[in-house]
């Protein structure tokens, strides 16, 4: 399956060099408009390829994302140390305004699968300007805070994080819900295998798990400029349930109808996600603190979204 990634800075090319890792996709094209970064991130990573799998990687131009059944956008600029992420969105709608258009221009059946900041604001500009059904344009959204809340459950409990069934919903950011009150460890609640296994979920374990989970993006950054490593793992997970069409239930961001009565928005939920794109939408079972939290974070995603001139 051939993969596009425009935007060959260090998230894209994390994907790709994921991608490559793990063999997911046939070939993978990198553009940027920096097209010297592409063809040395390409190189690289096409460097690592012969120890474990077949794929193509190259750099290329728009032209060259014919027949990609996925295309990444992972254009525009990051966070700065201690810049939220909703403070992006001006400067990368414009970028999108460009990169949209192009990319379906030449792959007008491709799904598209959103990366840049603010992913969920991103996501419903990208559904806007591309046209595309919202099932096929899909933002990474939580499925990284997921993966640091399972890690960060997994390391306290002493077990792997796969076996843990927790999920982080709304805004891939600072208004991010993490569901407690329906997670699991194995087949077993929280509470009760965290009691079982004498770990117990105290109010200060839960508080530092919510910060190691909700900030972890600001540390990262104030200590190396950016975070690509667990992003881009991310976005070849995704990428693997739609090359396998697994079905597999992730916490990804795509426009919904309605989330917790707010209309119209790009948020995460837990969602199917096959070779068509979304399949369907699993709204969980969430706690009066946990649905209040997530019409907030809803809310907040609406207005900055609405104030997006396209
Ligand atoms: C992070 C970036 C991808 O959370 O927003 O690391």
């Amino acid at each position: 399956m051939k993969v596009g990634i425009v935007g060959a800075g260090m998230v894209g090319s994390a994907a790709a060099y994921a991608l490559a890792m793990q063999g997911i996709a046939s070939e993978v094209v990198l553009v940027d408009k920096d097209a010297d970064l592409a063809l040395a991130q390409a190189e690289d990573i096409s460097h690592a390829v012969p120890f474990v799998s077949a794929t193509t990687v190259r750099a290329g131009s728009y032209r060259d994302l014919d027949g990609t059944f996925v295309v990444v956008l992972a254009a525009g600029v990051n966070q700065k140390p201690g810049e939220t992420r909703l403070e992006l969105l001006g400067r990368n709608a414009a970028v999108f305004r460009e990169v949209v258009g192009e990319v379906l221009a030449v792959s007008p059946d491709t799904l598209l699968l959103i990366a840049t900041n603010p992913v969920d604001v991103m996501t419903h500009v990208a559904t806007r300007l591309s046209g595309l059904p919202a099932r096929r344009v899909i933002g990474s959204g939580t499925i990284l805070d997921t993966a640091r809340f399972r890690s960060l459950l997994g390391r306290h409990l002493g077990i792997a994080p796969q076996s843990v069934h927790a999920y982080v919903l709304g805004e891939h950011g600072d208004s991010e819900v993490l569901a407690w009150s329906n997670a699991r460890a194995g087949s077993l609640a929280l509470v009760s295998f965290a009691d079982q296994v004498g770990k117990p979920l105290t109010e200060e374990v839960r508080a530092a798990i919510d910060d190691g989970v909700r900030n972890a993006a600001y540390k990262i950054i104030k200590g190396k400029g950016s975070t690509y490593y667990g992003i881009g793992a991310g976005l070849a997970r995704i990428i693997r349930a739609i090359a396998l069409d697994q079905r597999d239930i992730l916490s990804v961001s795509i426009v919904t109808p309605e989330v917790v009565g707010i209309p119209e928005v790009a948020l995460s939920i837990p969602r199917v996600i096959g070779a068509a794109g979304v399949l369907s939408d699993l709204m969980p079972e969430l706690d009066v603190a946990e649905v209040s939290a997530l019409v907030r974070s809803a809310t907040i995603l609406k207005e900055s979204a609405d104030s997006v001139p396209l």
